[in-house]
């Protein structure tokens, strides 16, 4: 079987509709594509894998965050059978979802308490409005005050881990975060209640890392924030990192 990576972008869009108690493959029509890929992703992975409850892996976020979905090109030939059929290969090749992850703008929900355990309420989730700008405690790298956005859902199908996929996935979306900064002042619809203004990105990018991969996401820059401390989601121990970019001098890749 012959693999090509590629990558889709989806920015936020219109998911009402999505039936959480549905398989994303039973999904209507009007839900993007794209997501739609994502989800099969994460529903593979955090669902049956990792045991999160199924109503509880889409959420308010998903409707405001920018999503990347990457590729396998699939070709279900093996190699002789290729050359025996030429040119009609083309029709036989089958793009498979097989990573995903997602970056939310700002403002968030208040950081997790140290030692808190989490089990999210599909319910409350369904009916969430997305939070309000906050005066947050202190931690490390965030004043509590900052806008920062976040990165988070990074799944990898399990028979195509260890390939530099999630790595393709972080850089992708981070490079994106940086060439595209008034992207997220332009899209909060809220005014900042910290300062009275519309909020402006200033470079500072959340985690919030399965303590396992922690040491993944210090390859790709983050830093442990000591005082964040640990907490559980769905029984997963999670850590709080951050990653300062700088985007002063970068020109939109768009306008
Ligand atoms: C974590 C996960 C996304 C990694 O995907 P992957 O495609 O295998 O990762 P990559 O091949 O891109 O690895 C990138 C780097 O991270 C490292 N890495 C990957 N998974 C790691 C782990 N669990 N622990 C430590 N390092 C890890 C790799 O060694 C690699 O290092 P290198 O660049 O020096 O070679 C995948 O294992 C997964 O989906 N796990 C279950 C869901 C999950 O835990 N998501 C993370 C939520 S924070």
């Amino acid at each position: 079987m012959s693999t090509t990576p590629c990558i889709a972008f989806q920015g936020p869009s219109n998911l009402d509709g999505y039936n959480r108690k549905r398989r994303p493959s039973q999904q209507t029509a009007n839900i993007p594509r794209t997501f739609v890929d994502a989800m099969e992703v994460r529903e593979q992975v955090f669902v049956e894998e990792q045991g999160v409850p199924q109503d509880n892996e889409f959420d308010s976020d998903d409707t405001r965050a920018c999503h990347w979905v990457v590729y396998a090109a699939e070709n279900p030939m093996e190699p002789g059978q290729i050359e025996a059929a030429g040119s009609t290969i083309k029709d036989d090749i089958k793009l498979k979802p097989i990573g995903t992850i997602r970056l939310v703008p700002f403002p968030h929900a208040p950081h997790p308490e140290p030692g808190s355990s989490y089990t999210f309420d599909a319910d409350e989730i369904e009916s969430s409005e997305p939070p309000h700008f906050i005066i947050d405690r202190p931690t490390t790298y965030h004043d509590g005050r900052e806008p920062y956005i976040k990165l988070g859902r990074l799944a990898v199908a399990k028979e195509y881990r260890g390939a530099g996929i999630a790595k393709l996935l972080a850089h992708t979306a981070m490079a994106w975060a940086q060439q595209n900064s008034i992207f997220f002042n332009a899209s909060s619809k809220v005014i900042d209640s910290n300062t009275g203004k519309f909020p402006v990105w200033k470079g500072l990018m959340c985690v919030h890392a399965q303590e396992q991969v922690s040491k993944a996401w210090e390859k790709w820059g983050f830093k442990l924030d000591e005082e964040m401390g640990s907490w559980e989601e769905e029984g997963i121990k999670h850590l709080g990192m951050f990653k300062r970019f700088d985007v002063g001098n970068v020109k939109p890749m768009f306008g």
